[in-house]
């Protein structure tokens, strides 16, 4: 049984790279009206009441999305623009998970299937998206249901993963997925959310793809503290397969800024790295 869930966590540090690279993402995608499918495989409850006792017990959405003020950052002003949209008072009380960001940008021709195993998270899910008809909620193990959505009829698509991470065997079980995934739809943006607990199992994912005969790989990191085997999770990344081109250079722009601004003094830092050239 899972236990992972993410209303402890949400709108922490690793929320703000996951969702600004997932932003600059559905941004790129929308500029062409042709029409697209957004597939979270591991979808959460998509809404969070920044107030209510799981979000209050670890306060790590207070070293997050609390310590960016929106005018600081116009280079953001979508990924604001989402968040305001579950804020009617102006003021932040929610913050959005991976699916309702996805539904910000979503058009009349796109379309979504959300993945969420979890009961207490898929009821939430399917109540904080029920008003989008275009959206599919399922209650099902997306490890075993990607392949079957692969490739959509659209042709355009957004693959987000963004597992707990509760087995160790995640970490290869995501790679094998996303290998597969890629033979039956290569064009397709692939976007894999990953903790650093370990930095051994992170140095082996980099391989994995390395060596997989996957082209046009990029990865990105934030983190609040250099490795340590004692203190958790101190960064996470993401590792991009066919980004939009200019994900790179903004992400280059970005993240340098967002490690200093969530300096604590314990040493904030950013990575961008091409994995694997086009
Ligand atoms: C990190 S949370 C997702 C957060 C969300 N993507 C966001 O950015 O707002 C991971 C979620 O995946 C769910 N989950 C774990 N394994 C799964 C699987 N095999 N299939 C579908 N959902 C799964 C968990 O219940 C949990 O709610």
């Amino acid at each position: 049984m899972l236990s992972y869930r993410h209303s402890f966590h949400a709108g922490n540090f690793a929320d703000l790279l996951k969702h600004i690279v997932l932003t600059e993402i559905l941004e790129h995608l929308i500029k062409k009206d042709k029409p697209f499918d957004y597939i979270d495989t591991h979808a959460g409850a998509g809404l969070y009441d920044l107030q209510s006792e799981h979000a209050e017990k670890l306060g790590e959405y207070s070293n997050g999305i609390a310590k960016l003020k929106p005018q600081d950052w116009p280079s953001l002003a979508r990924y604001f623009a989402a968040i305001d949209a579950c804020n009617p008072n102006d003021q932040l009380r929610f913050y959005p998970g991976s699916p309702l960001i996805a539904n910000y940008f979503m058009r009349p021709q796109d379309k979504a299937t959300l993945y969420e195993l979890h009961p207490t998270d898929f009821n939430l899910l399917s109540k904080n998206t029920r008003t989008n008809r275009r959206i599919k909620v399922l209650n099902q193990d997306s490890l075993t249901g990607l392949l079957s959505l692969l490739p959509p009829t659209s042709r355009r698509a957004l693959i987000l993963m963004d597992p707990s991470y509760e087995m160790k065997s995640d970490y290869d079980q995501v790679f094998k997925i996303i290998k597969n995934a890629h033979k039956k739809f290569a064009t397709g943006t692939y976007a894999l959310w990953y903790p650093v607990v370990e930095r051994h199992r992170i140095r082996k994912l980099e391989k994995l793809f390395i060596n997989s005969g996957i082209r046009n790989i990029q990865r990105f990191e934030l983190g609040l503290e250099a490795d340590s085997a004692e203190h958790g999770m101190t960064s996470s990344g993401m590792i991009v397969i066919n980004p939009p081109w200019t994900l790179f250079q903004q992400m280059q722009t970005l993240l340098p800024k967002l490690a200093s601004t969530l300096d604590a003094g314990k040493g904030a830092f950013s990575r961008c790295d091409l994995l694997v050239p086009e």
